[in-house]
């Protein structure tokens, strides 16, 4: 099924699969000058059905060609999620010196064990490829992690570090409402660690999609980054996530956290996760999410395909010691979607065009921007006290599900608004404050583009940048 990418709905500067289901994003690895993103897809349907691994690869995190289907169902079950590393040392022996692995390691779901009621048909397995990810071989030995005889037991994120001079593998796992942590030296025989699943969190559903890595904080220390998706249970109904910033030591995570944390306010950013492999030079913390919400997103109001990714996003910390907070701000290389630039002033701006980035510098203590057209469709952003209001209750099409139509609210705390970026593409909005220090990504369906923006406690000067489809 070829596609123009012009349908309505279509995103014009996110990923979407040309065809049929996706979900979450899986096995980001960057490799020999490839970003690579696999994801949840399902190549029969527009609605979720055995999972497959799709492929697209970018060499810049902006524009993506898409490859054929990475990995299919097999005997041991469907394709679920989970990552990839460069196996660089060959420590799986399933390449060689000179050739190292690319190793996926995802969820088997067994769906005959399921349907029989067994408790234990999430398993971890893995695949290896020698040609720069364009052919996947499963490996033999699948499984390489059985189940314990709990059902949810998926979602494998694997990193490499160094525990007492030595590289081990480590896997963060969700296993139904805590992440365990596994080691390996090869990535296919794993040894149980530990546990996380502290009183406080967040336990309004099933935990999915962990991932774990180091940051640097503004004033020089290494803190670790667990990310944990929840399903439902996210702040303002449905998928999110959270995270919990504090050690870990390649055995035991430990935090002095203990209220809960969420990465993005919005109701469509889930199942995110980093990439692995990203080259030390570039330094970055590289991130993207599953740009829709379980609530829904069997449903949303698009034909041809389902789903597409959140903006690509650069994490980094924030805050001050001993209060860390974790910041995602758009990617640079987005910049290059700028077609043309222009100063902006007044109350009323007229938009000309339909893919939309802006730069605002609230003045005033409240502020309010309203996008709309002359049908009567708008999505209104509002700071009211210390809240953030991201309101898309008549943004277009509302109705295909009860939960979509809602005003999405995220507290400010002590956070100042310093300034706003936002990117407005065909179906969605994403509001990152101050780079990122708090986001608000949404889906929106309006049925005609918004023709004007109205501004209320705006600085005189900002900023509007029409953007190029990658397409
Ligand atoms: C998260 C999730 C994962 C699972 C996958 C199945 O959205 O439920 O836990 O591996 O989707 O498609």
């Amino acid at each position: 099924s070829e596609s123009n990418y012009q349908e309505p709905h279509r995103p014009q500067y996110h990923f979407s699969p040309k065809a049929n289901w996706m979900n979450d994003p899986n096995g980001m690895v960057y490799f020999d000058g490839e970003y690579h993103l696999f994801y949840q897809y399902y190549p029969d349907s527009t609605v979720w059905g055995p999972m497959h691994w799709g492929h697209a690869i970018s060499t810049d995190l902006v524009h993506w060609e898409q490859l054929p289907v990475a990995l299919e169902p097999d005997e041991l079950g469907w394709i679920f999620s989970g990552s990839a590393v460069l196996d660089a040392e060959n420590t799986s022996g399933l390449g060689t010196k000179d050739n190292p692995p690319l190793v996926a390691i995802y969820t088997y779901h067994d769906p005959v064990g399921a349907d029989a009621g067994r408790d234990d048909f999430q398993t971890q397995g893995i695949a290896f490829s020698l040609d720069k990810g364009r052919t996947w071989e499963k490996y033999k030995g699948n499984p390489v992690l059985d189940n314990p005889g709990i059902q949810d037991f998926r979602d494998p994120k694997v990193s490499k570090m160094q525990v007492s001079g030595q590289d081990k593998w480590i896997m963060s796992l969700a296993v139904k409402d805590k992440i365990s942590f596994y080691s390996s030296d090869d990535l296919l025989q794993w040894e149980y660690e530990s546990d996380f699943n502290p009183p406080w969190a967040a336990y309004g559903g099933v935990w999915e999609c962990p991932d774990l890595f180091p940051l640097t904080t503004p004033d020089g220390q290494e803190k670790w980054v667990l990310l944990v998706s929840i399903n439902p249970g996210g702040p303002n109904g449905g998928s999110a996530t959270q995270y919990v910033i504090g050690d870990f030591d390649g055995q035991t995570f430990s935090t002095d956290q203990n209220e809960i944390q969420w990465l993005d306010y919005g109701a469509d950013n889930y199942a995110g996760v980093t990439w692995s492999n990203i080259p030390t030079s570039d330094g970055r913390k590289l991130f993207i999410g599953w740009m829709s919400n379980w609530l829904y997103a069997n449903v949303v109001p698009t034909d041809v395909w389902r789903s597409a990714t959140t903006l690509p996003r650069e994490l980094s910390l924030w805050g001050k010691s001993p209060e860390w907070h974790l910041a995602s701000r758009p990617v640079k290389e987005l910049q290059k979607l700028r077609k043309s630039s222009h100063d902006i002033s007044g109350d009323t701006i007229s938009l000309e065009e339909e893919l939309v980035e802006l730069e605002l510098s609230p003045v005033e203590e409240d502020f309010r921007l309203v996008f709309h057209n002359s049908e009567g469709e708008q999505v209104i952003l509002a700071k009211e006290d210390d809240t953030l209001l991201l309101d898309r209750t008549q943004s277009g099409l509302v109705d295909f599900n009860e939960r979509f139509p809602a005003r999405h609210q995220a507290p400010l705390g002590e956070l100042t608004v310093q300034n706003l970026r936002i990117y407005l593409d065909r179906s969605s909005i994403e509001v990152f404050i101050n780079d990122g220090e708090l986001v608000m990504t949404d889906l929106l369906f309006p049925e005609h583009r918004y023709t004007q923006v109205e501004l209320k406690g705006f600085a005189d000067e900002n900023r509007l940048h029409y953007l190029q489809s990658i397409w």
